[in-house]
């Protein structure tokens, strides 16, 4: 929020404050956008049997997985890495669900040996690797076919997983025979259906193609004997960047509702940015103004913080976060690193001066978890604001951090 004067707040906390306190570039989340967050997509589905697994991929701090779990959500992880953040903020593991199209062998023991409550299966390779190591090792995986409903999610290229030229899910026509193979197997217990169609959606519609598409075949398998115990809708609601108006939970669960009406399976879904997108925001400092035929914002956050305007093109807001004395220019407002690709908004008409402290806006999915070190930059500092207390929830990298885990040559 921005009070009269030009300062902006997150909860009650105002900005010059915590970039004062702990220094800049510094990512701050609102525990309260966290939280409501979440708690419009569980009320929006309250009239289903549900849950809610949280993609940690959009930002997996300890700290906001663990609000998370408190509330009782499940969560849907890409990697054992990822796993071990959940176990490690005291998630539940039998409501996680394990995608991603390249699990390892190590990473399937691990999800077993855990206990988590399904595997979204990608290929058939993928099945049959499953099948060898839970039977290997005595145990039953209990697996969810991500299928691609081959329908176009009109979002980002970068971003749309759900037609048939990507690499994710499996054909939605060569599903069926998979299913009936997977429930041969010893290693494995049929339990779920699942499809993700991409991130960043603005429209409906394509969500509800893809469920009924996938209902059809939840349909067939149920009259060939295979009953699901789960349906998985992925997650991919978009969020507000610039003018977007992307529909609320509560829309998506009344546009779904009537198809799912009369199912018993209980509803999975898998939201990342929806949840943590707009409870986070990077704050940043001016360095130098560079004017010339350009005029540049050089500033002390890059593409190594924050990498969707580099990667992507993506629009991100930014504002002044405090009082400045200054006229509105149009700025293009770069990071300090060595590429043409750090820039983090072009033409932008801001008020600055040398200093000025500035906030972009949207950043808590996607941000924090893309950055890198490139260019030795140790990775920003990470709070949470609730109310007027403040928890700094990742320490800013030392130097040391850049070369831990490395050697130095001990031979002449
Ligand atoms: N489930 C699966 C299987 C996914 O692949 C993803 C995101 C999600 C759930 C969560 O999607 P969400 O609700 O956050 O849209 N780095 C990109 C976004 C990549 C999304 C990858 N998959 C960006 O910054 O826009």
């Amino acid at each position: 929020m921005k009070r009269d004067d030009g300062t902006l707040t997150i909860e009650d906390c105002p900005a010059p404050m915590l970039a004062e306190r702990f220094g800049t570039p510094l990512y701050v989340y609102s525990r309260a956008a966290i939280e409501s967050a979440w708690r419009a997509y569980d009320q929006a589905f309250a009239a289903f049997d549900h849950q809610i697994c949280y993609a940690v991929k959009a930002n997996g701090s300890l700290a906001i997985l663990q609000l998370l779990a408190r509330l009782g959500s499940g969560f849907d992880i890409v990697s054992g890495g990822e796993l071990a953040r959940v176990m490690r903020a005291g998630g539940d593991p039998g409501k996680v669900v394990f995608s991603g199209v390249g699990k390892t062998e190590a990473e399937i023991e691990q999800g077993l040996s855990a206990g988590i409550l399904a595997f979204n299966i990608e290929s058939e390779a993928e099945l049959e690797r499953i099948n060898a190591v839970a039977s290997r090792t005595g145990q039953t995986a209990p697996v969810s076919l991500r299928v691609n409903p081959d329908v176009d999610a009109r979002t980002h290229p970068y971003i749309s997983t759900g037609l048939k030229e990507n690499k994710f899910g499996i054909d939605i026509h060569g599903a069926e025979a998979l299913y009936h193979r997977a429930a041969a197997m010893p290693g494995i217990s049929v339990s779920g259906m699942d499809f993700h169609i991409g991130s960043q959606l603005t429209e409906l519609e394509p969500l509800a193609d893809a469920l009924s598409r996938s209902l059809a075949l939840v349909d067939r398998l149920e009259a060939a004997g295979i009953h699901l115990a789960h349906l998985d809708i992925g997650g991919g609601l978009g969020i507000r960047y610039d003018d977007e108006t992307p529909p609320t939970p509560a829309a998506l669960a009344e546009r779904l509702g009537p198809l799912l009406a009369g199912r018993r399976q209980t509803l999975l879904m898998e939201p990342g940015r929806a949840l943590v997108g707009e409870a986070g925001l990077l704050l940043t400092r001016v360095e130098y103004l560079k004017p010339g035929h350009r005029d540049f914002a050089i500033v002390d956050a890059a593409m190594t913080d924050l990498l969707r305007p580099a990667l992507y093109n993506a629009w991100q807001g930014i504002e002044t976060a405090e009082p400045v004395d200054a006229e509105a220019r149009l700025y293009d407002v770069v990071g300090p690193v060595c590429e043409s690709a750090d820039t983090l908004g072009r033409e932008r008409s801001l008020a600055l001066v040398p200093g000025t402290l500035l906030a972009i806006h949207a950043t808590g999915a996607y941000g924090f978890v893309m950055a890198s070190q490139y260019n030795a930059r140790p990775r920003p500092a990470e709070v949470l604001v609730d109310g007027d207390r403040v928890h700094l929830i990742r320490e800013r990298e030392s130097l040391e951090a850049l070369w831990q885990g490395e050697h130095l040559l001990d031979t002449p």
